[in-house]
């Protein structure tokens, strides 16, 4: 996995209190008028110091920007078609070992991916001036110009709602780091200006593991569309990276303040690199030890679920249930007493029958994670059918719904009130596409004016 890395590890770098990125990421999220400017900008601040440590692979001066960014996607297209040709050669998956393992990335990575694009909200109140264009069209695009069709956060949360994966209870804080940065670069741009145009450059170039990630989600049986819509929406050419180029050119001084600038926007870039980034989620993953802290949760709640009919080894399952640390060693009982038989198809163990299919008595007891993880580790070796990784399991067809009209109170809504339910916050919600949809064509029009 080391050689498809592309993102340094500095994961244990960031020196903040347990619970801290959690705590501003869920306020930013919930209740973004009650966060303080002085909290959100103290939290920067403090990343900054943090991201300040760390090198970036900027060029000097930022000497060539846009043909560094094209260098660095043709190095990503290369490593990608090195990939293919291992995998056309029959080498196994580089990130996925297992369906359940795609659906623990898609939870984990849940926090960033649902505040998509938040960094730019600050944007969005600079019409009358040309250099932020680049970027308030990128947030557009990141809210899908108010189709749900097309907004990223949306994207992501069917994703999680189709797989029934998404998180139910706070997940590592670390995981949330950079969707809090993101909420606060969003808060703070016009302060943090240097800072968000550094990050933007850094989260708006192609990673290789994107291109990883959309194939092998394909393969798993996962819609990859969240993922290569932003192989052709980010690209160098064109896309959100050549914008994050122009924004930095329109922005950059030709005066003595351009290296204290340069400065500014070499550590926002490294925000990037702070906290668990899409390899280090991949890689945490083991899937015994996700089992079994699965069922030692569910455990509290079946305790007192079952009859005292169920016996297995002597113990009733209640009684399995009622002492914590016993999970590792029911799964083991239950193999041992034919529940369970591993490695052949999941079908064939009467426990996944009660688990999954036509009246099964657990039915329910488990989302769709769960059990994903409970017949992946009963399937063990056994690969069923071998599937074509090639084959395109997902076909676009043309999703694009005619949203619903706009009502008459928000076509004349002023622009700060349009701004106001485009945040992070709000722009997923049926108003928010719809005041995104009026912003969006009164930008094109010309006729937005602040
Ligand atoms: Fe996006
Ligand atoms: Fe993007």
């Amino acid at each position: 996995m080391t050689s498809l890395q592309i993102h340094s590890e500095h994961s244990s770098k960031t020196p903040i209190a347990l619970g801290a990125n959690f705590s501003l990421y869920t306020r930013l999220i919930r209740t973004p008028g009650e966060v303080e400017e002085e909290t959100v900008r103290r939290y920067l601040q403090d990343q900054l110091q943090a991201a300040r440590c760390l090198t970036a692979n900027l060029p000097i001066g930022l000497a060539d920007l846009p043909g560094w960014v094209a260098h660095n996607s043709q190095a990503v297209a290369e490593r990608y078609r090195t990939y293919l040709e291992g995998r056309r050669a029959g080498e196994g998956r580089k990130f996925f070992t297992n369906k359940a393992h795609a659906l623990y990335f898609l939870q984990h990575v849940a926090p960033s991916k649902l505040v998509d694009g938040a960094w730019l909200y600050g944007t969005t109140q600079h019409v009358d001036d040309w250099r932020y264009r680049g970027l308030i069209r990128t947030y557009l695009e990141e809210l899908g110009d108010g189709e749900p069709a097309l907004n990223h956060v949306l994207l992501f949360r069917n994703l999680l709602t189709e797989h029934d994966c998404a998180p139910h209870a706070p997940l590592d804080d670390a995981l949330y780091l950079q969707g809090a940065i993101q909420l606060a670069l969003g808060r703070l741009s016009d302060d943090f200006l240097p800072e968000m145009l550094g990050y933007n450059l850094g989260y708006e170039q192609l990673p290789l593991h994107l291109l990883v990630t959309a194939f092998e989600l394909n393969e798993l049986g996962i819609d990859p569309y969240y993922f290569t819509l932003h192989v052709t929406i980010d690209n160098a050419s064109s896309g959100h990276a050549l914008k994050a180029v122009e924004a930095v050119l329109n922005f950059l001084p030709n005066d003595e303040t351009k290296a204290a600038f340069l400065e500014r926007l070499r550590a926002g870039y490294l925000l990037n690199d702070l906290g668990k980034n899409s390899t280090d989620v991949i890689r945490s993953f083991e899937l015994e030890q996700e089992l079994v802290a699965m069922l030692e949760t569910k455990s509290a709640f079946g305790q007192h679920m079952h009859s005292d009919y169920c016996r297995l080894e002597g113990r009733t399952i209640n009684q399995w249930l009622a002492t914590p640390g016993q999970s590792r060693q029911l799964l083991a009982a239950l193999e041992n007493r034919g529940w369970i038989k591993r490695h052949q198809d999941p079908r064939d163990s009467r426990f996944w029958q009660l688990v999954e299919g036509p009246g099964a008595a657990m039915f329910g007891v488990f989302n769709g994670y769960e059990k994903q993880l409970l017949k992946d580790w009963i399937a063990g070796d056994w690969q069923g059918e071998a599937a074509n990784p090639f084959r395109n399991r997902f076909p676009r067809r043309d999703s694009r719904v005619s949203p619903n009209p706009l009502s008459p109170a928000l076509l004349s809504a002023s622009v700060e009130e349009l701004i106001a339910l485009m945040g992070p916050d709000s722009h997923p919600t049926p108003e928010g596409l719809a005041a995104t949809r009026i912003y969006s064509q009164r930008l094109s029009q010309g006729s937005l004016t602040s």
